[in-house]
């Protein structure tokens, strides 16, 4: 059977990085409470000429290098976003544009911070559906600029970023020891459209609108929806949490992260968390976050790695690959 075998891996962050300490001049917080409560104690925030395309873009060229691919040897491009440079066109074909790419398809999905593993699904079944042979999966977000950022609430959460991986279409015998994509579990309730979303939009304000969030109803419900597409992902492949090598989450919390591995049964060691550096960067995190441990040497070829994330919307989901 055909697996979307993980060929490169690149990711790009704003050089700016705002500090917990400088926060506390912006809003009424400290260092304290927002390490305390999230575990994040910087981000990084776009700057000048740094957009989600810009972001995306470099990444993208990073993940290629790494695979030792070109622009040529692509044929779909998916960008994860709720950021877009422009309502449209996609932020996919402006960054298909910018890597020279004249042929193949490109698209943007948006699943707020589910974004990456709804992209790597989605990718998934259009190389397995033999509609693709090889896709540039990217997740990049510019959240500081829908941010409010005299709520306290929020714009200490969030930070900007962009991470891609490249899936290649490669035979697999359609076992779990194949390299690849062994599962996806997918996932989402619009009834909690209100807990967390963006204000505005082109067909009802005619503005971008701000990221308002009632933090203590999305926490509420992380967990049990992050454990719940986890163990789907098990049961649908016959693996456990002794499997797993790497729990790359959704990095949005500490407290939310720590909880859904504990529950579990996957110990710290096994959980990458990139958290405190880049806060939430939505559909950035993951890729972010993989780039960071595949980088480092801790997700070697052949580890089992699944991811995770939750958001806007709500949407859910988890992806199980084997590296
Ligand atoms: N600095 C200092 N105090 C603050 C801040 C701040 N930045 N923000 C809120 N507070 C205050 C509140 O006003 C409140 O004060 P009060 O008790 O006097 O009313 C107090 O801190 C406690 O507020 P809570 O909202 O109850 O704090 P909580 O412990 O729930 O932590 C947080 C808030 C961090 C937002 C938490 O609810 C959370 O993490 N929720 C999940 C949010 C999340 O992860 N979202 C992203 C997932 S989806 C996605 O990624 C898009």
């Amino acid at each position: 059977m055909i697996r979307s075998v993980v060929r490169g891996f690149g990711a790009a962050l704003p050089k700016r990085v705002l500090t917990n300490k400088e926060m506390e001049s912006k809003v009424d917080t400290s260092d304290e409470w927002i390490v305390q409560r999230t575990g994040i104690r910087q981000r990084h925030i776009a700057g000048e000429g740094e957009t989600t395309a810009s972001l995306g873009e470099k990444a993208a060229r990073a993940a290629l290098e790494r695979a030792g691919l070109t622009a040529d040897d692509l044929d779909l491009i998916i960008v994860a976003t709720s950021t877009p440079d422009n309502t449209f066109p996609a932020t996919a074909v402006n960054i298909q544009n910018r890597l020279g790419m004249r042929h193949g398809a490109a698209f943007d999905l948006q699943a707020v911070c589910s974004g990456f593993v709804y992209a790597v699904a989605t990718a998934d079944a259009y190389i397995r559906g033999g509609l693709a042979k090889r896709a540039l999966v990217i997740g990049a977000e510019t959240f500081s600029r829908i941010l409010d950022w005299s709520d306290r609430t929020t714009c200490v959460l969030f930070g900007d970023g962009a991470g891609a991986i490249i899936l290649e279409a490669q035979k697999g015998e359609g076992t779990t020891a194949d390299r690849g994509v062994l599962t996806a579990q997918l996932r989402s309730d619009g009834m909690h459209g209100d807990k967390l979303y963006v204000d505005g939009g082109p067909s009802t304000t005619g503005t971008v609108g701000h990221l308002r969030m009632e933090g203590r109803e999305v926490f509420k419900h992380a967990v049990g929806m992050i454990t719940d597409v986890i163990e789907a992902a098990f049961e649908a492949t016959g693996t456990s949490a002794d499997d797993v090598d790497w729990l790359v989450p959704h990095q949005a919390n500490r407290r939310i992260i720590d909880g859904s591995a504990k529950k579990l049964g996957i110990p710290n060691e096994k959980v990458v968390v990139t958290v405190d550096l880049h806060g939430n960067t939505s559909a950035a995190s993951i890729p972010l976050a993989l780039d960071t441990a595949a980088s480092d040497g801790r997700i070697k070829k052949g580890d089992l790695v699944m991811l995770e994330a939750m958001g806007g919307g709500f949407t859910w989901g988890s992806v199980l690959i084997r590296w």
